[in-house]
């Protein structure tokens, strides 16, 4: 399944990033950003945790009964009671998958879930006998998969992919993996696995260490997975998730390089961000790569200077190409005759003279030390009545 070049973006805005402090969302709410993200065209929308709470089953039926054309998840612990809950809220579902997970590393199976290596394995190949009785789609997560020893992850993943698992995530729950060490350890997996290519590989990555998306494109690259989970602005637990929006257009903008299909319209990134932080009252920080407000403003003269010849000097993807409406040229102190004298052509303001636009730059530039921003109102009160020809 890795000779695919199709790569399956799966999104859990809804269930890890909903995990965020503070971020929870109402029943409307979801099914708004559901519709987003398939406008966005993500393959599957990871939709809650129907056994969490009652409010978590209520929207991911309600996503269910209005989501065509992405498959529908739920996230379930490996019990009989939690998958049944998220068959029942799966049910009306074009398509649907049920998400079982268990963890399989020392310290949480000894510290959280109490119990020995051989109860897991057994509890995880239950779950997946379980979980076919509502559906052929099913993946299995063996939760803390980073810290996990490679002998007992190999076993519980060769045996839930017997049991009839196609799709096995592998989770950096904590965010403790590098990529090149990440990557290595899903290709010896798959290796030393006889049966790992009746699954498709997944990565889920956190952020703790700012490597959610590198360590994300070193499981694809390396390590073959041929999914990714990720959430819009990267929101998720602690530090949050890989970002959609950055490990989407990484692989869209270095196609060259990276040579995947995805069904992704990145037209509609911009929308589900806003959509999302209005939502989530978390605001996206203005230096956040492809989302942020001033991820396409340029503000230095030397490279609007260049932006205005070429636009390709500073930007490496188009603005509208993520559904912004247009890149921006800040107008401040650094910036030269050339950006004052084309947003003067913009605001439709045609001065007679070059001496005329020289006046009306001295005193641009004379505003811009006193003031950060410059608005379009403030150059056309600063180009007086008798610079202007017309
Ligand atoms: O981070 C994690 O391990 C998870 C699993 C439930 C996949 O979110
Ligand atoms: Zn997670």
């Amino acid at each position: 399944m890795t000779d695919s070049n199709r790569l399956i973006i799966f999104d859990t805005t809804l269930r890890d990033g909903e995990q965020s402090p503070g971020a929870s969302m109402t029943k409307d709410e979801k099914v708004r950003i559901a519709r987003q993200l398939e406008r966005l065209r993500v393959d599957v929308i990871e939709a809650g945790f129907a056994a969490a709470s009652p409010g978590d089953f209520e929207a991911i039926r309600a996503i269910a009964a209005v989501i065509k054309d992405s498959v529908v998840c739920s996230l379930s612990r490996a019990n009989d009671r939690d998958i049944a809950r998220a068959a029942e809220a799966l049910e009306k579902a074009a398509r649907k998958r049920i998400h079982t997970f268990i963890a399989t590393s020392p310290l949480h199976m000894k510290m959280k879930l109490r119990m020995e290596p051989e109860q897991v394995l057994e509890q995880a190949i239950q779950a997946i006998r379980c979980a076919r009785q509502y559906t052929d789609d099913i993946e299995f997560s063996p939760e803390d998969g980073s810290r996990s020893e490679e002998d007992f992850l190999c076993r519980v993943l060769e045996a839930v992919i017997a049991e009839g698992a196609t799709t096995i995530n592998f989770p950096d729950t904590v965010g403790y993996a590098v990529p090149e060490v990440f990557g290595a350890t899903m290709l010896r997996l798959r290796e030393r696995i006889p049966n790992s290519d009746k699954a498709i590989w997944s990565v889920h990555c956190h952020n703790d260490l700012g490597l959610a998306v590198a360590n994300s494109l070193a499981g694809v690259m390396i390590g073959g997975a041929r999914q990714i989970e990720c959430t819009i602005n990267g929101l998720g637990e602690r530090a949050g998730n890989t970002a959609l929006e950055e490990v989407v257009m990484a692989l869209r903008t270095r196609a060259d390089y990276y040579k995947f299909e995805l069904g992704i319209d990145t037209t509609q990134i911009v929308a589900a961000s806003k959509m999302v932080s209005q939502i989530t009252g978390f605001a996206v920080q203005p230096n956040k790569a492809v989302v942020g407000a001033n991820a396409f403003a340029h503000a230095s003269g030397i490279h609007q200077d260049g932006m205005l010849k070429a636009r390709e000097t500073y930007e490496i993807m188009r603005a509208e190409d993520v559904g912004w409406a247009a890149t921006k040229i800040v107008l401040g102190k650094l910036s030269g005759r050339n950006a004052f004298k084309a947003r003067l052509q913009e605001l439709g303001i045609a001065l007679e003279s070059e001496a005329d636009v020289n006046a009306a730059f001295g005193r641009f530039k004379e505003l811009a030390d006193r003031k950060s921003d410059i608005f379009d109102e403030d150059i056309m009160a600063l180009v007086s009545a008798e610079d202007h020809a017309h």
